[in-house]
């Protein structure tokens, strides 16, 4: 089935990477980034009528009502999934931690994508649309690592709340999913030197990078039917990281 999919962080990395498998599979997008890169112009060229972008600002918690929403998504338009994505990183140590960052990073990786789960639950309850939710979460929040702990804490908080909507909404057919990526190759890693890299593949079994693909089949797996029975679970795509 074709599918209305609200999708956050197009712009670049994993989300650009899942955009695309998804138009190529004919599911209508509806994008939120703060910029237009230019991949991301080339696919709205590709698919003029499935792909739908809007500017916001993720870390401006307030914006995120309906009348917004409804800006990108034409209201009567039921929504069969969201793709929670967009995150900020924060590299730091616990005793350099400061108040502005942290609240910027909870408003983007923890509060936005809650505000927007409960505008998608709620489309879905109006339109009887059994749903899927799907969080990005971070391999970071199982294992630790140092300089992780304020980003690993969002993810944990995600990790909670998607267990919990799978709970209070699976009776209306809504599900909810964690997936766990490993260190992946995108703009959120560019800056670890090859030394980092390699500190973090000793620690997986396989020794190398989660790759965008795998994490994007099984987005594309949660969204299929074959799924239907999965709810309340964390998926590991991580290179089996020990
Ligand atoms: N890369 C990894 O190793 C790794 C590992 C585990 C989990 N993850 C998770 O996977 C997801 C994707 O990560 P990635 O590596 O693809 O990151 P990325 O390359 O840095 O891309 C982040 C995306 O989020 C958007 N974004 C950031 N801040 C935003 C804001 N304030 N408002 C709206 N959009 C915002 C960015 O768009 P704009 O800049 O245009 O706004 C961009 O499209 C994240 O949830 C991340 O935590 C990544």
């Amino acid at each position: 089935m074709k599918q209305n999919i609200l999708l956050t962080g197009v712009s670049s990395g994993l989300g650009l990477a899942i955009c695309r498998s998804l138009l190529q599979e004919g599911h209508q997008v509806f994008g939120i980034s703060r910029s237009f890169s230019p991949a991301l112009e080339k696919l709205q060229q590709a698919y003029p009528a499935l792909l739908h972008w809007q500017s916001l600002d993720l870390a401006e918690t307030a914006l995120i009502h309906a009348q917004q929403l409804s800006a990108l998504i034409p209201k009567g338009t039921p929504i069969h999934a969201f793709i929670n994505n967009a995150a900020l990183a924060y590299d730091d140590l616990i005793t350099n931690l400061q108040l502005d960052p942290l609240q910027q990073l909870f408003a983007v990786n923890v509060l936005s994508p809650m505000m927007l789960s409960k505008l998608c639950i709620r489309n879905m309850l109006l339109h009887r649309t059994a749903g899927n939710l799907i969080h990005l979460s971070s391999i970071s929040a199982h294992t630790g690592y140092k300089g992780l702990a304020m980003y690993a804490a969002t993810k944990g908080a995600l990790e909670a709340f998607s267990k919990n909507t799978a709970r209070e909404w699976g009776s209306k057919g809504i599900r909810s999913n964690c997936i766990v990526a490993g260190f992946m190759e995108t703009d959120m890693t560019a800056s670890l030197s090859q030394e980092q890299k390699d500190r973090i593949y000793k620690r997986t079994s396989l020794k190398k990078a989660t790759t965008i693909d795998s994490v994007v089949s099984t987005i594309r797996f949660l969204l299929s039917e074959g799924a239907g029975s999965i709810t309340g679970q964390n998926l590991f795509v991580d290179s089996g990281t020990i």
